[in-house]
This record gives C-alpha cells, structure tokens and sequence, in this order.
C-alpha cells in the first residue's frame, strides 16, 4: 500500500509555492506570520518532481500586498504565488522581480547617504543569481548579504 501525508487543501488565502527547498524559513519571517492569527501551514522538502524539491507556504485569510510580494521576490524568485477563494486556485502567477527595489532593504556599505537619509534604492542587475546594486553608492549585494539586510 502506498501510504502518503498530503498537506490539507485552505480555503480562502495564499499559497506560495514552489519556494527554493530551506527557504520556506525566510518567507515566513518577512510576512512575520510568527504573529498571525489565522491558520499557517509550511511544507519543506515536498517532493514536487522525481528529481526537484520544493518549500510551500500556505496562509490563510490573507492576501499579500506588492511591497511583500516584492520582498519574497528577492529570496524566493522561482516561486509562484497562488490566491485561493473558496477552495479554488482563482489567481495564479509567477513571481518577478522588479528593476528596481525601493525601500524594503538597506545598503551594507555603512557609509551610504541611504543608510541615513532618504529611501534606499536598488537596481536589480542580475536575476540569477539575484545580483542588486546600491543606486546611491553602487555597491553590489547579493545572496545572504541581501536577507540580511532585508527589513524585517
Ligand atoms: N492549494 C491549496 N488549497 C486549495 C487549492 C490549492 O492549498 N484549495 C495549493 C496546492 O496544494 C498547490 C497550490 O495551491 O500547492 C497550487 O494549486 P494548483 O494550481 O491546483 O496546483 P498545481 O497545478 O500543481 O500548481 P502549479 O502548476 O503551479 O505547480
Ligand atoms: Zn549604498
């Protein structure tokens, strides 16, 4: 018999699938879902296909706004976002990566006019990796230089 523990369908939120496997972690810190009321379900290392791995993260009663979808881009860009209303996928779409980011992070160079006046900019120069540069002082981050920068 094959025995199988699927992950239980919601009913009305988001489902943010096919993150990075050991991921899932980062998600669920940048929509501090640590505090959330309603129901939070984190899959990690789900089999997706014979070979690949998935994290997914399923939210219920809750939509995410751009700047958050915007934030997950940045440390889950190959996932999919998914909105479910009364147990139906209504809304599906791939994540993207805007071209430039405002806000949601901060320079590392400690010494960037960002880091002590106006809103710190980015221009994403690279997607994969994910490569970003400091509009202010052109500094380049990428992978975890950029989590940890992250505003969260
Ligand atoms: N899902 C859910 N609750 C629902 C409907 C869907 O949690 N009521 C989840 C599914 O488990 C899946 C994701 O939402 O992780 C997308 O659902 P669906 O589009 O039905 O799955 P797939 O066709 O496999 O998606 P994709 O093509 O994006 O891989
Ligand atoms: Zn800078």
């Amino acid at each position: 018999m094959k025995k199988e523990l699927k992950v239980s369908a919601i009913k009305d939120g988001t489902v943010i699938d096919h993150i990075s496997p050991g991921k899932a972690m980062d998600v669920v810190r940048i929509l501090k879902l640590e505090d959330y009321d309603n129901s939070v379900t984190i899959a990690m290392n789900v089999r997706s296909s014979l070979f690949e791995k998935k994290d997914i993260v399923k939210i219920e009663n809750r939509e995410l706004s751009e700047e958050e979808v915007n934030e997950i881009a940045l440390i889950a860009p190959e996932s999919t976002i998914n909105i479910i209303k009364n147990y139906e996928v209504v809304e599906k779409r791939k994540i993207e990566l805007p071209d430039l980011i405002k806000g949601i992070l901060s320079c590392m160079n400690p010494n960037c006019i960002s880091r002590r006046e106006g809103t710190p900019k980015f221009i994403v120069e690279k997607k994969k990796p994910i490569t970003i540069r400091c509009y202010y002082c052109e500094r380049l981050m990428e992978g975890d230089e950029i989590l940890k920068r992250l505003r969260i």
